[in-house]
């Protein structure tokens, strides 16, 4: 029978390989992924993974009256530095943002391996109706590894994690890193929020808000992501544009998988009735829709009040900036203009409590 119909795979099947003529080679080191016979990249472990998200995606459409869950499009705020200013960012010499945003990118990449040590309660605990053959099924039988793997990399094969760094020394021909964006991203991330749920448990609640503030960090890095691909592919600013292009490139392919699962599953908690700790039902619809509008209000007070400060910071501070008003005045005149959604315009900006995962 066709794999679509199935709708139970083992952790073997949903970590297995699209066969691959040639593997990606990056800076010596073997990464992820490889190239068909036709020559065209196959993201990792998607052979039997992305049919069985389509699988259990047609089964949510086919039981549920909702489309599935996703970020709202529309709250997706253009990139800072958008293309324009970070070329002429680069243009001018002053290489400390792009550099600063491209090791960003990777290390947060790289956390995505704790991704396999979020607990998940039992499902019957928490959830009302049943759950065999969804992804929900699926998340600790190979959904969380192959994401994991997939970021940060696999025993000897590089990940997402080394797919970013080798970008950016390609690019920049091997930039200095400052040590402390590690220590900033770090920082930024600051200590979990305060439950909305409190009725349903700690375990539960950091479950449904992890899998909502990664799909959330995935959905705001694609626009991240067709920015550093459309940069760095530029022979003008670029070092390697091609070989760092064409990385990110990979990167981008690889990704739509995290979105789709991570889309399903939350739609799948959003169709049933939870279960609180004192034995109350708690619609999933109204947990999932809650938690996605703190997830949405944190990222949009990131990258409208903290990245552009931070990026103007970074063009105070370079050192090859000479008249840094007039530089300025530049950045801002190549500014996308943008505000947030109605419902998103009360957003006042105040301290995040947490961006991360
Ligand atoms: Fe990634
Ligand atoms: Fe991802």
């Amino acid at each position: 029978m066709p794999h679509e119909s199935r709708l139970t795979f083992s952790s073997d099947e949903l970590l297995a390989n699209v066969p691959v003529k040639r593997p990606l080679i990056v800076q010596g080191v073997k990464c992820h992924g490889g190239f068909d016979a036709d020559g065209r990249y196959r993201s990792p472990r998607t052979l039997w993974r992305v049919p069985a998200i389509r699988a259990w995606q047609e089964q949510h459409l086919r039981t549920s009256p909702d489309p599935l869950v996703e970020i709202p499009l529309d709250t997706i705020s253009p990139q800072v530095p958008n293309v324009a200013q970070a070329k002429l960012l680069l243009r001018e010499g002053i290489r400390e943002p792009m550099v600063r945003q491209l090791t960003e990118i990777g290390i947060v990449e790289g956390f995505g391996a704790m991704i396999r040590e979020l607990p998940v309660p039992p499902l019957k605990s928490f959830i009302r109706e049943d759950t065999a053959g969804t992804g929900l099924d699926h998340l600790t039988r190979g959904l969380f590894e192959a994401h994991a793997r997939d970021e940060a990399g696999w025993s000897e094969e590089g990940g997402h994690r080394q797919m970013w760094f080798a970008a950016r020394d390609a690019a920049l021909s091997n930039p200095e890193v400052a040590p402390e964006i590690f220590t900033n991203v770090m920082m930024r991330r600051g200590n979990p929020p305060q439950p909305m749920f409190p009725e349903l448990g700690e375990p539960v609640e950091r479950l449904v808000r992890f899998m909502i503030n990664v799909l959330a960090i995935e959905v705001y890095a694609a626009s991240t992501f067709a920015w550093a691909e459309e940069v760095l592919s530029d022979p003008a600013v670029s070092d390697a544009p091609e070989e760092a292009a064409g990385l990110v490139r990979f990167i981008r392919s690889d990704e739509s998988p995290h979105v789709e699962y991570l889309s399903t599953v939350l739609s799948e908690i959003s169709a049933r009735t939870l279960i609180t700790t004192g034995g109350k039902e708690l619609s999933g619809k109204h947990v999932v829709d809650k938690l996605i509008d703190r997830a949405v209000r944190m990222m949009l007070h990131q990258r409208l009040v903290e990245r552009p400060a931070m990026v103007r910071e970074q063009i105070r501070g370079a050192a090859k900036v000479k008249d840094v008003a007039e530089l300025l005045t530049r950045f801002d005149a190549l500014a996308t203009p943008w505000n947030p959604p109605e419902r998103y315009r009360d957003l006042a900006p105040q301290p995040a409590t947490s961006t991360g995962y």
